[in-house]
């Protein structure tokens, strides 16, 4: 893939005929393939450190050390900045883990089967069985020195959330989505997303809790994030026709929500079985017929 536009093929870069390109392999060898400043708006969830098992060689979140994982994930997250426009922002999904307590796989269960799991990444020095490891922020501050402008945590809280039956701490309900940006200024079209004031009579910002219920999908085993989370950020960070990118493409919710609001997208999945489920979800989606942006 070069980086002129006249040279760019359908297959690996999303025209107007063509709006979505999913890329199968690894995101840290294929996203070094985007060209420089071409992307307005990443949108991801990628695995959790020791969470899920996808089943597949070379799945980042199954290191045993967990700054492999953090490093593993920086690496790409500086490619992805690479790759943005200078006005563009990213948009990260990311819950925190608790230690595994000294226990070395898990087992599924009918409800959830992608709980299953052959391997569990030992503690991490320092911190003791039952800690909450704060995954999540450690993440966000590598991300913040690697040169990434961070500019909000915003609180996904799941109304629905998972019941847990641990009865010394509380149910998690919430995970993040951090959002960055590549420079000091960037495009954030705020104005598309604001919410009610109280009255019904105005509107105001949106604020940084996002009270959104997970949505079951059945055919991906594993956790999938909500078109209502995803929807504010792509209209927010993207206007009409502009690139939106997810390299952990998963069964493709960026890019249903990309097409249906008329945004191209760009999507990088290791498990082609995942890819088969993107595509059929993205072959029903219908662009609004009011494009908004
Ligand atoms: C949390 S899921 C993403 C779910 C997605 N947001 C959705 O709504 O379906 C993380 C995805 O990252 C993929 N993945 C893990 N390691 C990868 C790698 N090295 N390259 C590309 N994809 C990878 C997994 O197969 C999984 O589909």
């Amino acid at each position: 893939m070069g980086s002129n536009n006249g040279n760019r093929q359908s297959k690996t870069w999303p025209t107007e005929d063509h709006p979505l390109v999913v890329l199968h392999g690894d995101t840290r060898r294929l996203i070094r393939g985007l060209p420089d400043c071409s992307v307005q708006c990443v949108v991801t969830s990628p695995p959790y450190w020791g969470v899920r098992d996808y089943g597949v060689e070379g799945q980042i979140g199954a290191e045993m050390d967990l700054d492999d994982y953090v490093e593993a994930l920086v690496d790409v997250f500086r490619e992805v900045r690479r790759a943005l426009k200078p006005e563009g922002t990213f948009w990260l999904n990311i819950g925190n883990t608790y230690t595994s307590g000294g226990r070395k796989w898990r087992d599924g269960d009918d409800k959830n089967k992608g709980r299953a799991m052959s391997y569990r990444p030992p503690t991490p020095l320092g911190l003791k069985k039952k800690d909450l490891i704060g995954s999540a922020w450690l993440l966000a501050m590598a991300c913040q020195r690697d040169g990434w402008y961070l500019r909000n945590d915003i609180i996904w809280y799941k109304p629905n959330c998972q019941p847990e039956s641990v009865k010394d701490r509380f149910t998690v309900a919430h995970e993040y989505l951090f959002l960055f940006s590549k420079s000091e200024q960037y495009c954030f079209n705020q104005d598309v997303i604001r919410d009610r004031t109280a009255d019904g009579n105005g509107l105001k910002n949106k604020r940084t809790v996002w009270s959104i219920n997970t949505e079951p999908f059945p055919e991906a085993h594993f956790a999938v994030f909500p078109p209502a989370l995803v929807r504010p950020c792509i209209l927010a960070g993207s206007q009409l026709n502009d690139i939106v990118l997810d390299p952990f493409y998963g069964s493709g919710t960026v890019g249903a929500v990309a097409r249906e609001l008329g945004r191209r997208c760009i999507g990088i999945e290791l498990n082609n079985e995942y890819i088969k489920i993107a595509k059929k979800r993205a072959s029903a989606v219908q662009p609004s017929l009011i494009p908004v942006g």
